[in-house]
Parts: C-alpha cells; sequence; structure tokens
C-alpha cells in the first residue's frame, strides 16, 4: 500500500458523551486504510473512553473486518445460524440474513431478549473477549421508544464500592455459563453438542485485575450468563448477583447510546457491561453487524496477579 493511499495522521474531533466515559468520534473515515499515526490516537481514545461511536461511517463487511483485525485476532461464534457471510459476523437483529422482519418467537429474536440483560460480550469463555465492534444497519426510528445500547463502566462502579465491600467482594468468583440463556428462555432450542464441547461452565473472578491500568480493578459479572456466585450458598450468591445487577444500573454509571444509521460503535468488555434497551419489536426492525476482537488471556483477579507486580489491597483501595 502507498503511502498516499493512507489517510494523514489527522486531527479528530473527540466529544465526549457523559462526565466519566464514552466518546463520539467525527472525522475518520474507517472504510480507509488508517496511518499509523491516526491508528495509534484511536487506541488512545478507545483506553481512555472505553465506549467510541464513529459516526456516518460506510462499511462493508470487508472494510468492517479490515478495521477490527487492526485491534487483534477475532473471535469465531460458535452458533452458526447467527452468522451471514463469514463465522466472524454476529448478526444482532429481529431481522433474517435474507432481510425479513422476524416474529419475536423466534430463536434469533429471543437472543436480543437474553441481550437485554446486562453482559459483557463472551463472558461465558475462558478467554472472554477484548472489544465488540458493531455496526448499525438498521436503527429505529425517532418517534420510537427504546432499542439504546446502555453501557456501565465497571471500573468506576468498583471505584464506588465501600472498603468494606471491596474486600468482601475480593476473592468470590461468578460461575458463566453459555447455556444459561435457556433457562432464561426455555423456547430457544438446546444447545448443540458443539456448542456445549466449545463453551463449557467457566468461573472468573468478580473483581477484575487489569495489568494495562496499573493493575487497576473493576467489576466483573453478567446477568445474562448465570447467576451464582462460586464459595457463596447458592440463595446467598444469588442475592448478591441480583444486588450487582441493580447496582450497575445506577445513572452514574450508565451512558445510554440511541444509534443513528451508519454508527460503528467499539466497546471494551474488560471494562464495560451493556444491555438493550426495549422497544416494539413487531413494529420495529433493527439490526447491527458485531465482530469481536479475542481476549488476549483469561481473566485476571486479586490472586492471579504476581504478587510482585500488583499493588496491595491498600494501594488499590481509595
Ligand atoms: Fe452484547
Amino acid at each position: 500500500m502507498a503511502t498516499q493511499d493512507l489517510q494523514a495522521a489527522q486531527e479528530f474531533i473527540v466529544n465526549p458523551l457523559t462526565p466519566t466515559f464514552g466518546a463520539e468520534v467525527i472525522g475518520v473515515d474507517l472504510s480507509k486504510p488508517l496511518s499509523d499515526a491516526t491508528f495509534a490516537a484511536i487506541e488512545q481514545v478507545f483506553h481512555k473512553y472505553h465506549v467510541v461511536c464513529f459516526r456516518d461511517q460506510v462499511l462493508d463487511e470487508e472494510a468492517h473486518l479490515a478495521f477490527t483485525r487492526l485491534w487483534g485476532e477475532l473471535e469465531i461464534f460458535p452458533e452458526e445460524d447467527k452468522t451471514k457471510s463469514a463465522k466472524t459476523f454476529y448478526n444482532v437483529a429481529n431481522t433474517s440474513v435474507e432481510g425479513e422482519h422476524l416474529p419475536e418467537e423466534d430463536p434469533k429474536v429471543l437472543f436480543q431478549k437474553v441481550n437485554a440483560r446486562w453482559h459483557t460480550d463472551s463472558s461465558y469463555r475462558y478467554i472472554p473477549s477484548f472489544a465488540s465492534v458493531m455496526y448499525s444497519t438498521e436503527v429505529l426510528p425517532d418517534e420510537a421508544e427504546g432499542g439504546e445500547t446502555e453501557f456501565s463502566n465497571m471500573l468506576a462502579a468498583y471505584d464506588a464500592l465501600s472498603k468494606a465491600e471491596k474486600r468482601r467482594f475480593e476473592p468470590l468468583h461468578m460461575v458463566h455459563y453459555y447455556e444459561f440463556g435457556r433457562r432464561l428462555f426455555p423456547a430457544l432450542p438446546p444447545i448443540t453438542a458443539f456448542e456445549r464441547d466449545a463453551v463449557p461452565p467457566v468461573s472468573h473472578p468478580l473483581v477484575r485485575v487489569h495489568p494495562d491500568r496499573g493493575y487497576r480493578r473493576s467489576l466483573f459479572f453478567t446477568v445474562n450468563a448465570g447467576n451464582e456466585i462460586s464459595g457463596m450458598g447458592l440463595e446467598d450468591g444469588q442475592a448478591l448477583h441480583q444486588w450487582l445487577n441493580e447496582y450497575a444500573s445506577r445513572p452514574e454509571f450508565t451512558y445510554s447510546h440511541r444509534w443513528r444509521e451508519n454508527d460503528l460503535v467499539m466497546w471494551d468488555n474488560r471494562v464495560l457491561l451493556h444491555r438493550a434497551t426495549r422497544y416494539d419489536m413487531a413494529k420495529y426492525r433493527r439490526a447491527f453487524r458485531r465482530t469481536t476482537v479475542a481476549g488476549s488471556g483469561p481473566a485476571l483477579g486479586p490472586f492471579s496477579v504476581d504478587v510482585c507486580d500488583a499493588p496491595s489491597d491498600d494501594e488499590s483501595v481509595e
């Protein structure tokens, strides 16, 4: 690729979306190759804001994949019926690949309802994902209610815990399993033997430690892939899990993204939760194409990091 074909390292506009996280980026064309300097600048914005919306992008599947590959290896989805032209795409839609508006009882639509609960993509994997890159192809009209994607900042949520809560949560893990969605919606078809083998249940620390952020901590849990806490009795664990669900919904931690056509929104699954807000699925069409960047290792907890590298509990507790 000749240098002149690349976009020059360019200034772009970054508009913060809340006081603590989320940004809108204006002035970058992601359909064209990015210079190293521009990509480095975007990486910095992403690291700082955790969820970034690139407005006014016109991206075919090839360009969407090319942008995603800049960030690392792509995840391959175990569920073949969600894919379109490649196993690296996940169609988040109440429409079929052929464009048909699907009825509410269709499994693809039921999956959207599972995703109306707080979650982080691929938490049910031993190595959870790094980031998701979602492109809007059909959005709700302005007058329609709902259909947003809400995000919750788990770094801020951890920081706002009391010292006693931090100490209580430190040794805990949550059990994540792909099959949990079937408990919520028994009308979904049972998982296949392939899916059962590909993503068996896994436990992740409830307090996640981030070496790339100076060992900062965040809460790490989901509401769409389980409700059990390792090391606690079932009732107590589920009560704590419900408390976490409500805690993540506090307005001071959240940002609600109202989608426009041609938005490309990228978010960091390691430090955020997200969920879809309800909308009239029978009346409106809503469709996205999502790619997912694989994580680089298992979720680290306070006891999984090298004690020589990690700050002590007292140092990390503000
Ligand atoms: Fe999701």
